[in-house]
């Protein structure tokens, strides 16, 4: 009889519960949703669980790693792709491993990113809002033809790709920048590798899709702002982290940058994914970007789609059950 993995799985909402349970056809994994998101107060959930099952903003430092140990957990499960919020020395240190799933539908985030960049250029958004008004004029909703325009793609993975794929289509030119290329892909599919200062030259849109890492971080400052072509629109769907906010909102300001869609923020475990419509919000950086009209912030819902959702679930519970039957783990990451 195999033995049974209890699963605290933090930060659920209605539609994981509905997901995970649709993908969950065994019997040998038990999983209980928490609400809440893991920290150091809701580690006290976690006590009798086998593992814990995370998410992009649930807290995962070294403190709360060691409350999972003591409270017997073995195995960290994230559901996302990016690893950044848990601390892999500690995690290791506690001989506790990480998994995650790579790669669930890249598809999924490129298509936002490219959501993202079609919604500000033709404002589809403000004339939405317009028409609701019945007002109908179109002053104010001037785009440009994205056929012939150059986007610069920073990391060249798996969900850079297929934006490349998808704006090839739309007949750009795409430069990227990556630390390890892969040349052989980049020519076969007529990308031009580039370093970061001629990426950021030469860009009429710059769409980011680095992990963020020690190296990363505020990758976007005032100082590669100033190396960017004026006007230049800025996609982020990969962390909040990789923009210094506060330089994001000077280059919107000089007009450096004419427009940006956030799908993610550097503060946002405060924020996104509740509704705070009733709160008074603290955190002046997000109120000036909410107030622009050439700024699109979503709650990091790039990865969103059925496809990837049930991808997500189907590898996760695949993550957990290899570690129950003591295999392989092909999805752990390591420090
Ligand atoms: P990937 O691992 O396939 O690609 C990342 C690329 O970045 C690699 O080619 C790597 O060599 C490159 N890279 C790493 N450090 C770099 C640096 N310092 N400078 C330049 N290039 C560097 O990852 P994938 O699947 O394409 O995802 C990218 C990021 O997107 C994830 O790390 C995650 O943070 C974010 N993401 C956001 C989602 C959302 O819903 N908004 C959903 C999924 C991922």
């Amino acid at each position: 009889m195999p033995m049974t993995m209890k699963v605290g799985f933090f930060d659920a909402k209605n539609y994981d519960r509905n997901v995970f349970n649709a993908c969950n056809d065994g019997d040998d994994l038990e999983i209980h949703y928490f609400g809440d998101r893991l920290n150091e107060e809701s580690v006290r959930l976690a006590k009798g669980m086998d593992a814990v099952c995370i998410f992009v903003d649930d807290v995962c430092d070294r403190h709360v790693i060691d409350l999972l140990q003591k409270n017997g957990v073995r195995l960290i499960a994230l559901r996302c792709a990016g690893f950044n919020n848990v601390d892999l020395q500690e995690a290791q240190r506690c001989n506790i491993p990480v998994v995650r799933v790579p790669a669930y539908s890249p598809h999924a985030v490129a298509e936002y990113a490219v959501t993202l960049m079609l919604c500000l250029n033709r404002k589809v958004y403000r004339s939405t809002n317009r028409t609701r008004e019945w007002n109908f004029k179109l002053d104010g909703l001037m785009g440009f033809d994205m056929y012939g325009k150059t986007v610069g793609i920073v990391g060249l993975g798996r969900i850079a790709r297929c934006v490349a794929e998808i704006l090839h289509g739309f007949g750009m030119k795409v430069l990227a920048y990556d630390l390890y290329p892969d040349k052989n892909y980049a020519k076969q599919h007529d990308i031009e590798l580039v370093d970061l200062n001629e990426l950021y030259q030469h860009s009429d849109i710059i769409t980011l899709h680095v992990p963020l890492t020690s190296r990363t971080q505020y990758m976007i400052n005032n100082v590669s702002i100033d190396k960017m072509k004026p006007g230049v629109m800025i996609i982020n769907t990969g962390r909040g982290k990789l923009i210094s906010s506060d330089a994001l909102i000077q280059g919107l300001r000089s007009g450096q940058i004419s427009c940006a869609g956030l799908d993610v923020y550097e503060d946002e475990q405060k924020y996104f994914y509740e509704d705070l419509s009733d709160s008074i919000i603290n955190d002046d950086k997000l109120s000036i970007l909410l107030t622009m009209p050439n700024v699109i912030v979503t709650s990091h819902q790039a990865f969103f789609t059925k496809e990837a959702m049930s991808n997500i679930a189907k590898t996760t519970l695949q993550n957990i059950r290899d570690f129950a039957a003591g295999k392989t783990l092909d999805n752990e990451v390591k420090s």
